[in-house]
Formats: C-alpha cells, sequence, structure tokens
C-alpha cells in the first residue's frame, strides 16, 4: 500500500545492491563470516523498487526471501560478490554497497572437514578484494553509495572512509543500533555535511536513504 503513495524517484533507473554477508571457506563444514542479516540491505532493495528503479540484488547467504520486484543474483564468496558485481555493473546509474564483506579469506581451505586435536590451528588469510573500491575505481562510475558500520568514533572514522573510497554519500551506522535489529537509525555524510535518519524500522530507513539518493543524484 505505501508502495502506491510513492513517488517514482528513481523511475527508469538501474540500481545495483549488494547485501548480506560474505562467507569464506575455511574447510567441508566451516567458514569465516561477518554477522550480518541482510535485512537493511533487503529494504533498500525494496525502497528502491518503490521508486521505480530497475534493481538488482547481489546478496551473500541469509535467511530473507527475495525482496518484492527484484532481480537477486545469490553469492557466497566476496570473490563471487565481486564477479557478479562486475557482470552487472555496466549500465547502471546507482550502486549501493551495503553487504558486509569479509575483509579476508582462507588462503588454503581444506576439502575435508578438519579434525579437532589438543593443538593449536594457524589459518593464514589473504586480503579480498575491495569491491567498491573497484567498482568507485572504474572509468565512467555509477553513483556509488557506501556504508560503514563502526563500533566506536563513528563520525571521524566514517568521514575518513568516504574521503578514502571517494563516496559522493556514505552511509553511517553504529553496529549497537543496526545489527540483528529490525530497527536502524543512521548518519549519511555527503559534500553537505551531516543528515541523520532518525530510529525507525529498516524500510522506513530505507525509503529516506532512497529519497536522499535520488535529490543527490538528481543534482550531481
Ligand atoms: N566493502 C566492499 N568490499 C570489501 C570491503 C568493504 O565492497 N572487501 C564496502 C562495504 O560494502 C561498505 C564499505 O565498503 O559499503 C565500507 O566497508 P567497511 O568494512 O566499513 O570498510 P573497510 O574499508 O573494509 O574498512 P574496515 O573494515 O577496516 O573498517
Ligand atoms: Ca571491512
Amino acid at each position: 500500500i505505501d508502495a502506491f503513495f510513492q513517488l517514482k524517484l528513481l523511475a527508469g533507473k538501474r540500481v545495483l545492491i549488494t547485501a548480506g554477508p560474505t562467507f569464506e571457506r575455511i574447510d567441508a563444514v566451516r567458514g569465516i563470516t561477518n554477522s550480518s542479516s541482510g535485512k537493511m540491505g533487503y529494504a533498500i532493495a525494496r525502497a528502491a523498487w518503490e521508486s521505480g528503479a530497475d534493481v538488482v540484488l547481489v546478496s551473500g547467504e541469509t535467511a530473507l526471501p527475495e525482496p518484492l520486484g527484484c532481480r537477486r543474483i545469490d553469492v557466497v564468496s566476496a570473490e563471487e560478490m565481486l564477479q557478479a558485481v562486475n557482470a552487472e555493473v555496466e549500465d547502471t546509474d546507482i550502486f549501493i554497497s551495503v553487504a558486509a564483506v569479509s575483509d579476508y579469506y582462507v588462503l588454503n581451505p581444506s576439502e575435508q572437514k578438519i579434525k579437532k586435536d589438543a593443538h593449536i590451528l594457524t589459518l593464514e588469510l589473504g586480503p579480498n578484494p575491495d569491491i567498491l573500491a573497484n567498482i568507485t575505481a572504474r572509468d565512467h562510475p555509477p553513483f556509488c553509495v557506501g556504508f560503514a558500520a563502526e563500533s566506536e568514533n563513528l563520525l571521524e572514522y566514517a568521514e575518513a572512509k568516504r574521503k578514502r573510497k571517494k563516496l559522493p554519500l556514505l552511509a553511517a551506522n553504529l553496529v549497537q543500533n543496526a545489527m540483528g535489529s529490525d530497527e536502524n537509525e543512521i548518519i549519511l555524510l555527503d559534500d553537505d555535511g551531516e543528515t541523520r535518519l532518525t530510529r525507525a524500522p529498516k524500510l522506513d530507513v530505507a525509503r529516506r536513504l532512497i529519497a536522499h539518493i535520488a535529490r543527490l543524484y538528481q543534482k550531481r
């Protein structure tokens, strides 16, 4: 019903979104992942669809149903997420990077389940590609929106991240406020300064975020 009354702010635009955690295999049954339910990214996908966009959602493993109106591509690892994003980014107008991407992967995953013993187990980790940085480094990048989940010094860390990743817009939230919750509160950082999206259900926050993105996109 809400969707019915929404202004079609992104009519005809192609929006690519990453959401959820990535999972890096250790052995046949174990892996390294990040805490992320995928709820915020899925809410943004839904809000983008409500605003008239053509939405592609590249998703790590979540327990969520495919959001209405979106085309979902399921991936597991950060490397797979990068491949899927690269395959879809052509003709994308807006890229919103919400995924909690594992910063590292396991260098030599075991095909078989590792059996326990009483000793210390050492895993060697290599750095994963930065998917968002790969996109902003393209010749003609889409309008890119990043997320920063921090546990402390939110504004300082987030603004540094925005500069480092050369993002027109970064959405900053405290992990304590967002993780596992059906609600969120976010601070948007762009060239005009800060905009606070006060605490509300994730879909409401997502709709306000999409409206903000549409404004910035129109005047870019
Ligand atoms: N991101 C990404 N690929 C990665 C790591 C992060 O696309 N390998 C994206 C996230 O989706 C998010 C933004 O980059 O939009 C910031 O992610 P974050 O983990 O907060 O920042 P990092 O640069 O990885 O720094 P750190 O984890 O050390 O805070
Ligand atoms: Ca990270």
